[in-house]
């Protein structure tokens, strides 16, 4: 027999408010035909994107998460230091140790809330709400602050034709707190590392102690590159098409909700055709509302869906209360798809 006592959580847990930030600069397609042989025709026609977000020195992570952040909590009406966890997903923070998260949660005048940062790709979202919702019906937080942020600015290599023109920079955050009802569904989730060759960094940080420097792959001038994201985009693309339509559907099943219950559905924006074939797959009925922030945002892979969110609640097409499918997935391969109420 057990001597530990059970933990009180909350009876279900709630995303309470939504905020983001997207840095001043906005880089259209020309930008990048400055680099690559390309065509903004081809880039909107192949992806979607006709503009996206680059971040300036001054708009690091953790000042990108301080005000994505800020805009969460006054969203959700709760004070910063009510805050009992700050869990940050990103891929381009470049400092190994300590975790982003502690400054953040610093700087957001949390009462020494716990706080550390996830790996999990474009995925990163919805692996970071999942551990939220955990902790507060587990009861060691009430109220899980979950960010997404990016600078892939850094980590894109603006000579490679297959990724100069994707990605972008950017935050998004929620709150995540107590609810009487369920407001997050199952997470189906998983990963599948046989195919972690299809979307990966360049070249591993530690070829860049001194005096490895061979072999690593040079710029157009002569210079070691620095490393950046590279992938196989037709791999990753017919994956993403064939495999994550179904994952989405285990999670609308897990929730038990038809897609004719469902308000919105907020995919990872990774390519508007992936994004396309998606809801064709699913059958979604023409009521629901689709994000296609990608447009104007790029792939900002973990704050891709916080920022979708918040665009879609702020412009009116999203409302408070809607029921949406969220899903996300990228290198790994990784994903985590799920049902939740907007805030
Ligand atoms: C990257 C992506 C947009 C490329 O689109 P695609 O239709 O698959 O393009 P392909 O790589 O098959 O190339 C098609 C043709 O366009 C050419 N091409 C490739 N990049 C190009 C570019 N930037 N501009 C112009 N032409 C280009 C290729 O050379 C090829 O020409 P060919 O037919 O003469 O050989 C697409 O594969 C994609 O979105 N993949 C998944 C992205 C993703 O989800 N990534 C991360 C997950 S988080």
């Amino acid at each position: 027999m057990s001597k530990i006592k059970p933990s009180k959580g909350a009876p279900y847990a709630r995303i309470l408010g939504v905020g983001g930030y997207r840095p001043t600069r906005v880089v259209p397609n020309e930008v990048i035909l400055e680099t690559i042989d390309s065509s903004d025709e081809w880039i909107r026609s192949r992806s979607g994107i006709e503009t996206r977000h680059w971040a300036s020195p001054e708009e690091t992570v953790a000042a990108m998460s301080v005000e994505a952040s800020g805009k969460a909590i006054a969203d959700a009406g709760i004070d910063a230091e009510q805050i009992g966890a700050v869990v940050v997903s990103t891929v381009s923070h470049f400092s190994q140790t300590p975790a982003v998260a502690t400054e953040i949660a610093d700087r957001l005048g949390t009462n020494k809330a716990a706080a550390f940062d996830i790996s999990a790709g474009c995925a990163g979202f919805g692996y970071g709400l999942t551990l939220a919702k955990g902790m507060i019906v587990e009861g060691s937080a009430e109220y899980v602050l979950v960010i997404g942020v990016e600078r892939l600015s850094d980590l894109t290599d603006l000579e490679d034709r297959a990724t100069a023109f994707l990605f972008g920079d950017g935050a998004g955050a929620v709150v995540v707190g107590p609810s009487q009802e369920p407001a997050i569904g199952p997470t189906v989730w998983g990963s599948e590392g046989d195919k972690a060759e299809t979307i990966k960094q360049t070249v591993p940080w530690d070829r860049f102690r001194i005096g490895d420097l061979s072999e690593l792959p040079l710029d157009s001038a002569g210079n070691v590159k620095f490393p950046a994201i590279t992938q196989e985009g037709q791999a990753v693309f017919r994956w993403a098409v064939f495999e994550m339509a179904k994952v989405a559907q285990q999670a609308l099943d897990a929730a038990g909700i038809s897609p004719d219950d469902l308000d919105v559905f907020i995919p990872h924006q990774a390519n508007v055709r992936i994004i396309d074939s998606m809801v064709k797959t699913l059958k979604l009925p023409e009521h629901v509302t689709v994000a296609r922030d990608i447009r104007t945002t790029g792939n900002t892979s973990a704050a891709s869906i916080p920022l979708a969110m918040e665009r879609l609640l702020a412009t009116g097409e999203a409302k408070s209360g809607d029921t949406a499918l969220v899903i996300g997935f990228g290198a790994g391969l990784v994903y985590a798809a799920t049902v939740v109420t907007l805030p």
